[in-house]
């Protein structure tokens, strides 16, 4: 079977999560932000008889209410979560020379914040996995139109990057969470229905789009931070 098959598209997001496991087992972890999408993996992963790894790269400028979900995932879930940091000496580096909010004055220096905050962080939790699972999905914005559920990651070879609910709309998402009763982030009810680091997200107004509140200064088609191009 090849990781293009079209056979994974049928399967659903735990059958998909049970299969990473018996394909990859301690070399599959799952990145997550705890956002609601991770928030509805989480909850399946913890149901599994084998719970896949959990790993989050921590920016250093994320909200408060990220850190006490995450504290959520601990409790109510007993399970791990393996935190990577960027780099001590390229942030001093980046804060010295640049300031504090560097990402605002261009993309270039956007891509280039998280390229330390996000890319490098997230590029060594890979080295040690051979897959990884994500809670991207389709009607995410037009960077993500066309994801497959299971593909070869040619961003990083050799690993395969597994995206179960890419196929989900976010109705699907709201009512999993609200019948399995998944904890969330606080931020969610005050209207940011996607969340990154706190200087860079805002809440979004009705009717405009669930990622209108990541880098809201941007063109949508630059609304990618390099973890997914
Ligand atoms: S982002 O690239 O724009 O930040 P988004 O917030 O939509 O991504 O999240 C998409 C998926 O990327 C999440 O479901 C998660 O798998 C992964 N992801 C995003 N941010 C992080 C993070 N800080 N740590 C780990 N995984 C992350
Ligand atoms: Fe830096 Fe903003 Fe990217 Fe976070 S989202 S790493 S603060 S540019």
């Amino acid at each position: 079977m090849t990781f293009q098959s079209t056979d994974f598209e049928l399967k659903s997001a735990q059958e998909l999560l049970s299969w990473s496991f018996e394909r990859f087992g301690p070399d599959v972890g799952l990145a997550s932000s705890f956002g609601m999408e991770d928030m509805v993996l989480i909850d399946m992963i913890a149901k599994l008889d084998n719970p896949i790894k959990i790993f989050t790269l921590d920016t250093g400028r994320l909200h408060e209410e990220t850190y006490e979900v995450m504290e959520r995932v601990r409790s109510r879930y007993g399970l791990e979560i393996k935190t990577y940091f960027p780099d001590q000496d390229a942030v001093e580096q980046l804060v010295r020379n640049k300031g504090f909010f560097s990402f605002r004055e261009s993309v270039e220096n956007r891509k280039e914040c998280c390229a330390i905050r996000k890319v490098e962080p997230l590029n060594r939790a890979l080295g040690e996995l051979k897959a990884w699972v994500t809670g991207m999905r389709r009607d995410q914005g037009v960077t993500r139109t066309d994801i497959a559920k299971v593909v070869e990651d040619l961003d990083h070879p050799p690993l395969i990057k597994i995206n179960p609910l890419a196929d989900w709309s976010q109705e699907q998402i709201e009512s999993y969470i609200e019948t399995n009763k998944v904890p969330v982030n606080a931020l969610h009810k005050k209207n940011y229905p996607s969340i990154g680091c706190a200087a860079c997200t805002r809440a979004v107004e009705p009717g405009e789009d669930i990622r209108a509140g990541r880098w809201w200064w941007e063109n949508p088609e630059h609304k990618e931070c390099g973890l997914h191009r």
